[in-house]
């Protein structure tokens, strides 16, 4: 493990496969989030997928267990690696949603959980969600309700990996967004860290600092390079 993958957060195909061009042979784990899903659909996924890149469908499901469990049924069907859905779903939800991703034959994709966004602070988890609990209780907390769930591991900020690791084990994955440079900007992401430090990560999710840089290739070497001193 310990691979970098890219937030392709681009609004159509042509950009995404555009962007992709600029690996040449290479093959990234790449993110299919929201944006380009609601564009461009379940063949843009395909297309992606059959280039040879390792996809991670990033659609964050979260609604009644049995909406969710035929939604992951469907999307069981495109060969993705992973996707995920909100651990504040409930137990009973990322439960279904692991029964809808599970084929009859053959192999699932890693199912994972956002615990809190990365965007979210503590002081906004209390004032709007009304969570009073701290920021490590609730991610812990979630962590613990996915992996009851049978789920692979969560989608949590780099800075509460190490708790998931302690809680949960180093076998269940940790997938972290909120990486920055120390030198890129930290956008509306509130929970951050730079891809040297973040040693208990198994995968770091980059969007904005490789596909906003001048040269995308090099800033996913960099990322790629910092993060494997994490080894
Ligand atoms: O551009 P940036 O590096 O902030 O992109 C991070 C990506 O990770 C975005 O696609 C965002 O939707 C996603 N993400 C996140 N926080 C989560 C889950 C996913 O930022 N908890």
């Amino acid at each position: 493990m310990k691979d970098v993958i890219i937030a392709l957060d681009f609004p159509g195909r042509e950009e995404t496969l555009r962007f992709l061009k600029l690996f040449g042979e290479e093959r990234p784990w790449v993110k299919i989030g929201m944006e380009l899903f609601y564009r461009e659909g379940p063949d843009a996924v395909r297309a992606i997928r059959d280039m040879g890149c390792p996809v991670f469908l990033d659609l964050k499901l979260h609604d009644i267990p049995n909406t969710v469990k035929r939604a992951m049924r469907s999307l069981a069907n495109l060969g993705v690696n992973m996707t995920n859905v909100h651990a504040s779903g409930t137990r009973a939800m990322m439960e279904a949603a692991l029964e809808g991703l599970t084929p009859d034959s053959g192999e699932r994709a890693k199912l994972l959980a956002v615990t809190q966004l990365t965007s979210t602070s503590e002081e906004v988890m209390r004032r709007e969600l009304l969570i009073h609990a701290t920021m490590p209780e609730t991610v812990a907390s979630y962590a613990m309700n996915a992996q009851a769930a049978g789920l692979d591991g969560v989608v949590c900020s780099p800075l509460e990996a190490k708790l998931v690791k302690e809680h949960c084990g180093k076998d269940f994955l940790t997938v972290t967004p909120g990486i920055r440079f120390a030198d890129s900007k930290a956008d509306d992401q509130a929970r951050i860290m730079t891809p040297d430090k973040a040693f208990d990560s198994d995968y770091i999710v980059v969007g904005r600092p490789i596909t906003a840089a001048a040269d995308p290739l090099a800033a996913y070497r960099r990322c790629a390079s910092d993060f494997a001193k994490t080894k």
